[in-house]
């Protein structure tokens, strides 16, 4: 449980760093501008740590009228206190920051998922004076129901496992678009990824396994001769009384066999009474 929790970790590790940095776009970049899209990473600023005082805000659009936008945080890491967030994402349900507030972000916790209602969606990052910190990281995308009156485009579209049509080349691009991940699945680099760590699991399983066989084996060697060695220390005692038990053994030897030595022709009495002298009278 524990072990298969690190395994899958580390696999999505070595998945996102292998595929996840291809294709992204930076909200630093687009501040007080519009991102109209299919369907697309985005992370905060790039590289590392946003910067202070910063009131950025960028609207994001569905490519077609009958879309909405899913959500789906990577990560997040932004500067937050017991009192409330010191930096902060603030997202709106609309075109402007003047639509309802959906949520307001901060802190290291993966906030859910959501969509929006409408065709648009308005991202703004604000960050105080103090402290930089890694921002965030989310997957954006356009998409629509098959119950909105809208089945999916066979030819344009993806049809997530939930009811989700997303755009046909979102499907294996290394990012999740659909809220069940379904676009992702069997997709054949992520099993060559897959397949490699496996790979390479079972050789770092197999190494050791060997070391430990090894170092066993050595061990083993060691006791054996420790155990050897305590043995003709530890069993001199007994030794010498076996050895006292075997010389008894030998020295009663001669005695037994001549209690054991056949006894003499015992003479026919009757044929020896006459030669026998005869008794004083
Ligand atoms: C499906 O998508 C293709 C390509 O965008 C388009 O030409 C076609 O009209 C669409 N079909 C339907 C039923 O919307």
């Amino acid at each position: 449980m524990e072990l298969s929790r690190i395994f899958t970790t580390f696999a999505v590790c070595m998945m996102l760093s292998v595929n996840g940095l291809h294709g992204a776009f930076y909200m630093r970049e687009m501040c007080d501008s519009e991102l109209q899209h299919k369907g697309e990473r985005l992370y905060s600023q790039y590289p590392k740590y946003y910067e202070n005082d910063l009131d950025c805000v960028l609207v994001l659009k569905t490519v077609h009228d009958y879309q909405k936008i899913f959500i789906d945080f990577d990560w997040i890491d932004l500067e937050s206190h017991l009192s409330g967030c010191a930096d902060y994402l603030e997202i709106y349900d609309g075109p402007d920051t003047s639509s309802p507030l959906i949520k307001r972000i901060c802190g290291s916790y993966r906030p859910a998922d959501f969509s929006s209602s409408g065709t648009s969606l308005t991202l703004r990052m604000v960050t105080d004076s103090s402290r930089r910190d890694k921002g965030f990281s989310l997957v954006f995308t356009s998409y629509h129901n098959t119950n909105d009156n809208h089945r999916c485009n066979s030819t344009s579209e993806f049809q997530c496992s939930n009811d989700q049509c997303i755009d046909a080349e979102l499907e294996c691009d290394k990012k999740t678009n659909c809220r069940d991940s379904s676009d992702e699945w069997g997709c054949p680099g992520t099993w060559l990824t897959i397949w490699a760590i496996i790979g390479i699991a079972i050789a770092a399983l197999l190494l050791v396994t060997c070391g430990v066989m090894l170092i066993c084996a050595c061990c083993g060697m060691l006791c054996f001769s420790c155990i050897g060695d305590k043995k003709s220390s530890s069993t001199e005692e007994p030794a010498t009384q076996q050895e006292i038990t075997s010389i008894n053994m030998t020295t009663t030897q001669p005695q037994t066999v001549h209690s054991y030595m056949p006894p003499p022709p015992a003479y026919d009495q009757g044929t020896y009474d006459d030669s026998l002298p005869p008794k004083p009278q």
